[in-house]
C-alpha cells in the first residue's frame, strides 16, 4: 500500500469509528433529546482541547454473533483535555454502540483512562448512558466494573471523580457514579436505580415509570445520590466547567486563586438575622454577603436543605461552607443532612479546601423516625469528618447553638481553629424554654400562674445563659464580632492559617460510622 493509500486507509477507519452507531441510532440518540458521546465532550472541554485515545479498541467476545459485530470503539470514548484551561482525563459512553452497553474492552478502556488520571493527578470526568452490563460476555462484564469500582476506591482522595448521568445508568453500574465525589443528572434524561421498573413489576407487582424510579429530580431531591441537577446537557457542562474552577486537581494541590473580589453591593450582613430569637432567614443570605462576588456555588441543593453546603472564595481562595439553614427544620441535623454535610466535610479535608461553618441549629432533630432511621449513627459522622478534618477550620456562631449541635458543628472541641461569635449567639445545653421548663418545673407548677412563672424562668435563664460570653468567657470561642466584621475576621483567619500543618496519630485508616 502508497503512503497516500495508507493515509485514506486510515481516515477511513477513524471516519467510520468516530460515526459511532451510525446515522440511525444517532437520530434515535438526538431524538431523545439527548447529544451524542462526543458532542458532549466537545461541549465540557475548551474548544479544540480534546485528544481522543484507544479508538480501534475491539471487543473479544465471540459468543450470540458478536465475532460477526464490531463495536465502533466498543461503546465509550475516552481521551484528555481541558476545561478552563484545567487538565482533565475524560469518558463518554456511546449508546448508539450497542447501548453503551460495557463489555471488557469497553471497561478497560475506562481503566486505562482512570489509570491516567491517577498517574497524572488530574480530574476524571465520567459520563454515563449505557444498557448496563453487555449481556453477550457475562462474567467478563462484571470483571470490568468491579475493576473500576477498584479504581474509584483508590483514586477517591487523590482525584476529584466527577460522574455525570447523560441517561441510563441501571444495576450495578450505579455503584461507579456512587463511589465518586459529585454526581451531575439532567431532568428527563438521567435515569438511575439497581432494579428496573420491570423487575420491580415481577418481583413486588407495583407499577412505576423509570423516571418516578431514578429520574434526575427523584436522585436530588429524595436519595440524595445526585449533587446537581439541570434542566439540560448544556446547562448541566456550564455546572461541570464552574465547579472545576473551585476544586483542586488532586489531593497534592491547594485550588487555584481567583482575583479577589468584595461581596456584591446590596449584600447587607447586618440586617439579615431577625430580632425574634425563632424567625428564621436563609442562611444562604449570611454566606452571599461575606464571599467573593457573593458567588456561592452550592452542592446537593435540592436535598437534605436543612444543612447548606458548596463552594465560595474569600479573597480569592476556595473555602468549603457547610452551614444550618434555619428556613428548613430551624437548620436541625438529621439523618440526611448529617451524611451530606459528612460527605462534604471530607471532601474538602482530602482536597486541601478550609471549612468555614456558620452555626445556627437547636440540636439534633427529635423523633421516633429519626431515632430509627440511626440518626445516632448518622449524626457521629459529622463529629468524625470535622474531628479528622486538618485543614483550616473556622466557625462563625450566627444564633443558636444549642446541645449537641453546638458541639458537632465544629465547635473549638471539635479541632476547630477559630470559633467566631456574633452578639446575637445563644450558646446553651438546650434552648431557654425547655432549659426552664425542666430546671424551674417546681417553681413553675407551684406558682398561682404558672405560665406567668414560666415566662418569667424563661426570661431569666435567657438573660443568663443565652448569649455568647459565658462561651467567651471560658475560651470556647475566641472572639464576639459584629456581623460587619466577619468578613475580615474570616480573611485574616485563612491567611493566618494557610501554612496550617496538623498530624493525627498513626493509623492504617480510622473507622468511621458509615
Ligand atoms: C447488550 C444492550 C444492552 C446490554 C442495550 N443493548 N442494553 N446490548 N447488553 N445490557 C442494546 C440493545 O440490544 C440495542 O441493540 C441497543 O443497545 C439499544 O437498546 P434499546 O433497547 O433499543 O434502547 P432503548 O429502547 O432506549 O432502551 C434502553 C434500555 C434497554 C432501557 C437501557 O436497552 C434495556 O433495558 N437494556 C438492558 C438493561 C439491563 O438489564 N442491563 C443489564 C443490567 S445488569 P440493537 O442492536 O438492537 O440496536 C447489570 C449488572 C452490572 O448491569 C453489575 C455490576 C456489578
Amino acid at each position: 500500500m502508497s503512503w497516500l493509500s495508507k493515509i485514506r486507509d486510515f481516515l477511513t477507519r477513524r471516519e467510520t469509528v468516530i460515526s459511532g452507531g451510525g446515522p440511525k441510532a444517532i437520530e434515535k440518540q438526538l431524538a431523545m433529546g439527548k447529544l451524542t458521546a462526543r458532542q458532549r465532550i466537545t461541549a465540557i472541554l475548551d474548544p479544540d482541547s480534546f485528544y481522543e485515545y484507544d479508538l480501534f479498541v475491539e471487543h473479544r467476545c465471540a459468543d450470540f454473533g458478536m465475532d460477526k459485530k464490531a463495536l465502533a470503539g466498543d461503546g465509550v470514548v475516552t481521551g484528555t483535555g481541558t476545561i478552563m484551561g484545567y487538565p482533565v482525563c475524560i469518558f463518554a459512553q456511546d449508546f448508539t454502540v450497542a447501548g453503551g452497553s460495557l463489555g471488557l474492552a469497553h471497561a478497560r478502556k475506562i481503566t486505562k483512562i482512570m489509570d491516567h488520571a491517577m498517574k497524572l493527578g488530574i480530574p476524571l470526568i465520567g459520563i454515563n448512558d449505557s444498557g448496563g452490563a453487555r449481556i453477550q460476555e457475562g462474567v467478563n462484564s462484571l470483571a470490568g466494573y468491579g475493576e473500576i469500582f477498584y479504581r474509584n476506591t483508590l483514586a477517591s482522595g487523590v482525584i476529584p471523580q466527577i460522574s455525570v448521568i447523560l441517561g441510563p445508568c441501571a444495576g450495578g453500574a450505579v455503584y461507579s457514579p456512587a463511589l465518586t465525589d459529585f454526581v451531575f443528572v439532567v431532568e428527563g434524561i438521567s435515569k438511575m436505580f439497581i432494579t428496573g421498573p420491570e423487575v420491580i413489576k415481577t418481583v413486588l407487582g407495583e407499577e412505576i415509570s423509570m423516571e418516578d424510579l431514578g429520574g434526575a429530580r427523584v436522585q436530588t431531591e429524595i436519595s440524595g445520590n445526585a449533587h446537581f441537577y439541570a434542566d439540560s446537557e448544556l446547562e448541566c457542562f456550564e455546572q461541570i466547567k464552574k465547579l472545576v474552577t473551585f476544586i483542586p486537581w488532586n489531593n497534592r494541590k491547594k485550588a487555584d486563586p481567583y482575583p479577589p473580589k468584595p461581596p456584591k453591593p446590596g449584600h447587607d450582613v447586618e440586617k439579615i438575622i431577625p430580632s425574634e430569637p425563632n424567625r428564621p432567614y436563609d442562611v444562604r443570605d449570611v454566606v452571599r454577603a461575606v464571599c467573593d462576588d457573593s458567588d456561592f456555588f452550592e452542592v446537593q441543593k435540592h436535598w437534605a436543605a436543612n444543612i447548606v453546603v458548596g463552594f465560595a472564595r474569600m479573597h480569592g481562595q476556595t473555602i468549603g461552607v457547610v452551614a444550618n439553614q434555619p428556613l428548613v427544620l430551624a437548620g436541625v441535623l438529621d439523618v440526611d443532612s448529617s451524611d451530606k454535610a459528612a460527605r462534604f466535610i471530607r471532601f474538602c479535608d482530602a482536597f486541601n479546601i478550609p471549612l468555614v461553618t456558620f452555626v445556627d441549629l437547636p440540636g439534633y432533630l427529635p423523633g421516633v423516625d429519626q431515632e430509627h432511621a440511626g440518626v445516632i449513627r448518622h449524626g457521629a459522622k459529622v463529629l468524625y469528618s470535622y474531628s479528622e478534618a486538618t485543614v483550616p477550620k473556622i466557625t462563625v456562631i450566627l444564633r443558636k447553638a444549642y446541645g449537641g449541635g453546638y458541639i458537632a458543628m465544629c465547635s473549638r472541641h471539635l479541632g476547630a481553629d477559630f470559633v467566631f461569635a456574633w452578639p446575637s449567639a445563644e450558646i446553651a445545653v438546650m434552648g431557654p424554654e425547655g432549659a426552664a421548663n425542666i430546671i424551674f418545673r417546681a417553681e413553675i407548677q407551684g406558682a398561682p400562674d404558672p405560665n406567668a412563672m414560666r415566662r418569667e424562668k424563661v426570661a431569666e435563664y435567657t438573660e443568663k445563659f443565652a448569649n455568647p460570653y459565658i462561651a467567651a468567657a471560658n475560651g470556647h470561642i475566641d472572639a464576639v464580632i459584629l456581623p460587619a466584621e466577619t468578613r475580615d475576621f474570616l480573611i485574616h483567619a485563612m491567611e493566618i492559617s494557610a501554612q496550617k500543618a496538623e498530624s493525627r496519630p498513626s493509623k492504617k485508616h480510622g473507622v468511621p460510622p458509615f
